[in-house]
Formats: structure tokens, sequence, C-alpha cells
């Protein structure tokens, strides 16, 4: 791979109107890290875990006397977490008493579509009618795209065969996504085996979940967000947060403001998600005497490395997750290690701090060898090669994001392929695109004709593609069969067209 520096020199372009917060915010490293809770099922029986969720506005303390109305997964920003075992089916049943419909998506997840949460099949909230039609397009057994399924509540259902990793689901609705993510649909999701528990990594109270989003807060405490006026996008200065993505002036990490964590002087696992809907961060971790800790990245989006990768400065584009060791046992007691954005500027440079509270003794290690069974596709097993641009571009007679040119269109078929197929896929961008699929794992073949960056290791499922370039990825389709997405993360981009259909046959 390229050193460090290299893979920096092109810094990706940071677009997009930054809201202001009209109300007062705290400084930075006062409030104490939340962890988020995690969800009790209410059955086990069976071998599978059983769910509820609950959709429902709530408030929420996230500035210091300040309350702000949020849209919930059962009453919290971000949501419970749910602790899972590989193979071990979980079903959440979810209930809409929000009042717009809703769609969950298990992002990461490797899930029969009818669970997967296709944009158009709704969760109603409450009081509305329910109908229900599941039609079916018989030449290309597609769902009929015309037949929006609709429930009042809806049983999802999640097999978790897959690698174990940090998941995390949020809202998915056509057209929606962006503003129901940002007013608090997002929470997390943990897959477990033996094979990783056996490694020694750091665990319990010294692995922490961060999930990290940038929001802003109008004056009345709420959540600040551009209207959904389209009229708007067409207007300059208006149009600008819309059309490159909604960035907000508070960086959250855990729905906390800026947070601190006390820690040992020890080795931590972090299971970094950005969950923002547009935000790129550059991470780095900065000692009060201004050295840089080494990021040790252990896992992907999808699951552990083959073998750790050291990083200074870690680049992680929306919806991306990186599981990262950091090591504060040579960080002197009562002093502070900040985690910055190298993105960012004034306030958005912080993102939380650990203060290195006190000794400890640490039994964890970070094996050479992580993980055995990652996937060796060659790029000779591919059997074809696709071409994709994501770029901006007219749609519906205003400006949009398109994939090869095309607005989202349910009614569209896209891409076609067979189950178990090996595929390569080129992908040029305009500006920035963190590219997602939907039910598979990939890894990353080349950037623009050069080797993969140092980040780039593993499995993914979203992938970061730089300002005018070109990145090629393999994957194979597999698993189940029916229709999944692929968009880009950008969730604002997302909801202005730049998602297709991918259908598995
Ligand atoms: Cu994180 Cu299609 O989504
Ligand atoms: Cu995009």
């Amino acid at each position: 791979g390229l050193s460090a520096s290299a893979a920096l020199a092109r810094r990706p372009s940071i677009t997009g109107a930054e809201l202001r917060s009209a109300v007062p915010l705290p400084p930075p490293f006062q409030v104490p890290l939340p962890i988020p809770s995690v969800l009790t099922p209410v059955s086990t029986a069976g071998g599978a875990d059983r769910y509820a969720i609950t959709q429902r506005a709530a408030s929420a303390e996230i500035l210091p006397g300040v309350r702000t109305p949020l849209w919930t997964y059962a009453g919290t920003f971000p949501g419970p977490t749910i602790e899972s075992r590989r193979g071990r089916p979980v079903t959440v049943t979810h209930r809409n008493e929000l009042p717009v419909p809703t769609v969950v998506h298990l992002h990461g997840g490797r899930t029969p579509a009818a669970s997967d949460g296709y944009p158009t099949d709704l969760v109603l909230p409450e009081g509305r009618e329910a109908t229900t039609h599941m039609g079916h397009d018989s030449a290309h057994g597609m769902h009929d795209p015309r037949a929006v399924v609709t429930e009042l509540t809806r049983d999802y259902t999640f097999p978790l065969d897959q690698r174990p990793t940090l998941l995390w689901y949020h809202d998915h609705r056509m057209d929606f996504t962006a503003p129901a993510i940002w007013r608090g649909l997002a929470g997390l999701q943990i897959v477990r085996d033996d094979a990783e528990e056996a490694l020694g990594l750091p665990s319990g109270p010294r692995e922490l979940p961060l999930m990290i989003a940038d929001r802003a807060f109008a004056a009345d405490g709420g959540l600040a967000y551009p209207a959904l006026d389209p009229t708007l996008r067409e207007r300059p200065g208006v149009s600008e947060p819309y059309l490159a993505g909604v960035l907000g002036d508070v960086i959250l990490v855990n729905g906390a403001p800026w947070p601190v964590h006390e820690a040992d002087a020890a080795r931590y696992r972090l299971r970094v998600l950005n969950a923002s809907n547009a935000r790129h961060y550059e991470l780095e971790a900065v000692t009060d005497d201004g050295h840089r800790l080494d990021l040790v990245q252990i896992g992907a989006d999808q699951g552990l490395l083959a073998t750790p990768v050291t990083h200074k400065v870690l680049p992680i584009a929306p919806a991306e997750r990186y599981d990262v060791i950091i090591d504060f046992s040579g960080v002197p007691i009562g002093s502070r290690v900040r985690i910055v954005n190298g993105l960012g500027s004034g306030r958005t440079r912080d993102v939380m701090a650990f203060r290195v509270a006190r000794k400890a003794t640490d039994d964890s290690r970070i094996p050479r060898t992580l993980s055995h069974d990652l996937p060796a596709w060659r790029r000779s097993d591919a059997v074809r090669v696709r071409d994709f641009s994501f770029r901006t571009g007219r749609m519906h007679g205003g400006h949009g994001w398109l994939i090869g040119g095309l607005p989202f269109d349910p009614a569209r078929s896209d891409v076609t392929a067979g189950l178990g197929d090996v595929e390569v896929w080129r992908m040029v961008a305009d500006v920035h695109h963190p590219v997602h699929l939907h039910l598979v794992g990939f890894q990353v073949l080349s950037r623009s004709g050069r080797p993969p960056l140092p980040h780039d290791a593993g499995l993914k499922d979203t992938v970061s593609l730089r300002p005018g370039e070109s990145v090629e990825i393999i994957t194979r389709f597999d698993g189940y069969r029916g229709r999944y997405l692929f968009h880009c993360h950008n969730a604002e981009h997302e909801d202005m067209g730049m998602m297709a259909n991918l259908e598995v046959i």
C-alpha cells in the first residue's frame, strides 16, 4: 500500500454548507460519553431472539439545559443496541408511532430481501389504513414496484449468518432517509462469535461503540434541517446544503456533544461508526503534548481484518465502520487524548476526548492473525465487469445525484446478478460519494489504477469514492435472491436520486 501521507495527499473536498446552531454550545470534553443501552429481548426461545421496538417521538437533553425533540427507536438516540450471535436469528418487531411512514434497514446485514428495508416497504404510522399487496412481476421475479407494501407493525427477521461485526439500523424511506436519520432514527447492532471472543481483544468496559454524527440545533432546541421543499433546490444559497449534503456544527458521539470518557491506562477497542448524513472525518488521537497515538485497525465494515493495520490518521466516510485498538498505557495519568477530525475546523475539529484516569492491568492482546476466513476473490474469478458513474445531473426539473446518468426509480431494473456470481465494479465519482451495497461485502481492488489505500483493507460494505477517482471493487453475490439496493450513503445524495436496484436472481 501507500504511505499514510501519500494516502492523504488527495484530500476529500468538504462541500456543503454547515448549518449553524442557534443555541449556546457547551465547551468540548465536558459531557460524559453515553453508552447506548443494550436492548433486552422479549423472547430467546427456539434458538432465536425476538425484540420489539416502538418508533416514537421523544425528547432528550443533548446540549446541557436544552430539550431537543427527536424521532427515536424506543425513546433514545442512538436507539438501543442489539447484541447478537453469528447464525442466531433475530426478529425485531417495529411498531411505528411516528407521524410518518418509516422503513428499517440493518446496514451491513446479510438479510433476505423481505426484511432488508426496501425504500417503499413501509411501516405505516398508527391510525393509517394498512394496505398490503405483494404483487409480482413474473417476467423479472421482482415485486411489482407499484405495489407498495405497507403495514402498521412489521417483523424484520435477520438470520445473521455472517462475519461478526458492528452493524447499524436506520431509516431507509424513499426520498426521506436523510431527515429521518438526522432526527434520530439510528441504532447499533453488534454480531459476535466464539472465534472473535477467543482472540483476547479488549472487552467489557474497554470495548466502546462510538457512533459519530454531526447535527445543528435551532433556536427552540430542535434539530435544524433544511425544509423539504424541492423548489428550494434551485435557489442559490438555499440549494447548497441540500445538494452537497447537510452538515452540522455540533459533533455528537453516542448522542452527546464532544463527550469525554474516563479511561484506564490500557488498550481499548473502539468500534467506530460514522453515522453522519454527509460529513467525512479524518480521525487522529492526539495527546496533550501533541503526539499522535497509533490507531491499530483490526476490523472493517464487515468484520476482522486478516492482520492489523496501523494508522496515524483514519479517514471515515458516512456509514463506514472501523474496529480500532488504541493503547493509553503510555499516556500520563491525568492527561487527555483528544480524538480530532483533521477535516474539521473550529468546533468541528474536536470529536471527543479520553481522560486517562488511572493505572490498570491489561491482559488484552492484538494477535498478528485476526481472521482466516476472508474471501480470496481474484479478478479472474469475475464473470463480468460493470461500470458506474456517480455524478450530479438534472432530475425532475431540478438538480439531483445520479448513478449512470439516472435517478433512483423503484420500477426500473438496474443490475441483475446471478446468485454466486463474482463481479468487478468500476465506479467513478465527480465529488465524494461513499458507495454502499446491500447484502454483500466486497474488497477494494484499486483506486484510480493504483493499489488500495491502507484503510481499504478487509471486507467492506461501503467505500469512499473521492473526487475524480475511479475505484474498483470485487464481490460475490451470495446469500439470498431478491431485490436489493446500492447507493451513495451521503444521505442527502441518496434521497436526491443516487440509488439503484440490485437484483440477485
Ligand atoms: Cu446504511 Cu442502504 O443503507
Ligand atoms: Cu454521494
